[in-house]
């Protein structure tokens, strides 16, 4: 299959690229306005292009007419930006994917949409989150955390309409919390807002500076291996059964709480680095770590019984996916620039 991956050079894209040079099924072109994190990965099936998915317009559809299937994931995905600059993330998170979504249409190409767990909004019931059953569910305007909702929502429901109109072969993807190598950045001691959860915590480890418990650390969220969600990626497009659906990419056995998350991470860090680390521990408002308008989700739980029965399981543990995520960031040319 021909891929076309716009947004390659972000976690996922990156991620996503080396088990497709690792799988070498696929012929893969990728474009982004950054390579930073595809320094290495190299491989005789990917090329990437550099290049702005909304201003190339030429070659984005010149990619979009060659490939089989166009991947999409550009979005900004920290929700301080969600709070400080909701304007910028509707343009890019709705308004640039949608001429994703119309070079697919022109070109009748098959899109394979990044979209979030974020959707489902706010949790009413005590169950989990359903691909195609449960109610999506949002806090008020006031409330600007939920515009990356909105917007994904929205993009969601048009690639869908498209569907049943019958010009449009699609899957969305909905992750929770994916977790891995390249992951965000790192930020100095003290920050606030920023990127998110397991950055500002390993950035801590690092450099000694505080950990801070938003709203108390009671919140949990269901963690995902990079490396489950790109193979989940896998079963969904080589699969008939993955076509003009919705999939929920998360991992229901590692559910735990931000103050849990911070207590394994410590952990870890302790043995692979043998310094004990003695961070404060700092208790803070959400609206005081991010800005006003944003707001909290208290349990993101997937159910993942649809990508199940095409075959996926997802296998890495908590542990598993927090050391390996650690390990990268060990590495001094990585951490050197916040210490
Ligand atoms: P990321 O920020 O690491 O990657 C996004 C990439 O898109 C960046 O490399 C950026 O340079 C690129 N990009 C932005 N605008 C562009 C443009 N106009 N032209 C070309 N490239 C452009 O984010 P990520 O974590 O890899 O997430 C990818 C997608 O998955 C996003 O849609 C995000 O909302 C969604 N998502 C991710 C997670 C997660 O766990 N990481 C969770 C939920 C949803
Ligand atoms: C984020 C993004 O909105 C989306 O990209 C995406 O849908 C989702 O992650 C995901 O990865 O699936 P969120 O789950 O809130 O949403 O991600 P984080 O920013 O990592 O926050 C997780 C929790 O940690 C929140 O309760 C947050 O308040 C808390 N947190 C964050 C802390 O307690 N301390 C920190 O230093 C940072």
């Amino acid at each position: 299959m021909k891929l076309a991956i716009f947004g390659v050079g972000g976690f996922i894209g990156s991620n996503l690229v080396e088990h497709l040079i690792e799988q070498g099924e696929h012929e893969v072109v990728g474009m982004d306005v950054t390579k930073d994190k595809l320094a290495g990965i190299e491989g005789p099936n990917f090329r990437f292009v550099d290049g702005n998915v909304g201003e190339d317009v030429a070659t984005a559809k010149e990619l979009t007419a060659w490939a089989d299937a166009v991947v999409d994931l550009i979005a900004y995905a920290n929700p301080s930006i969600y709070v400080q600059s909701p304007l910028d993330v509707v343009q890019l998170n709705f308004f640039e994917n949608m001429k994703i979504l119309e070079y697919c249409l022109e070109a009748g190409t098959r899109l394979i949409q990044y979209s979030t767990s974020e959707v489902y909004g706010k949790r009413t019931r005590d169950e989990e989150y359903h691909d195609d059953h449960s109610d999506l569910v949002m806090g008020p305007v006031q409330k600007q955390r939920w515009i990356y909702a909105s917007s994904k929502q929205l993009l969601e429901r048009i690639i869908y309409a498209h569907g049943i109109r019958g010009d449009l072969e699609y899957s969305i993807i909905r992750p929770f919390n994916f977790v891995g190598p390249r992951f965000d950045y790192l930020v100095p001691a003290g920050s606030r807002g920023g990127p998110r959860v397991f950055s500002h915590f390993v950035s801590a480890l690092l450099s000694g500076g505080p950990i801070h418990l938003v709203d108390g650390g009671g919140q949990h969220r269901c963690f995902t291996h990079i490396k489950d969600a790109s193979e989940a990626f896998s079963a969904i497009v080589e699969n008939p059964g993955g076509r003009n659906e919705i999939f929920n990419v998360g991992n229901p056995n590692t559910n735990i709480t931000m103050r849990g998350l911070a207590e394994l991470m410590t952990n870890i860090y302790e043995e692979l680095t043998g310094k004990k680390p003695d961070n404060e521990i700092i208790e803070i408002s959400g609206e005081d770590f991010y800005g006003k308008g944003y707001e909290d989700m208290d349990r993101v739980p997937p159910n993942v019984d649809k990508l199940r029965a095409l075959g996926w399981e997802p296998t890495r543990d908590l542990d598993t996916i927090f050391r390996e995520a650690i390990e990268y960031y060990l590495a001094p040319e990585r951490h050197a620039a916040i210490l």
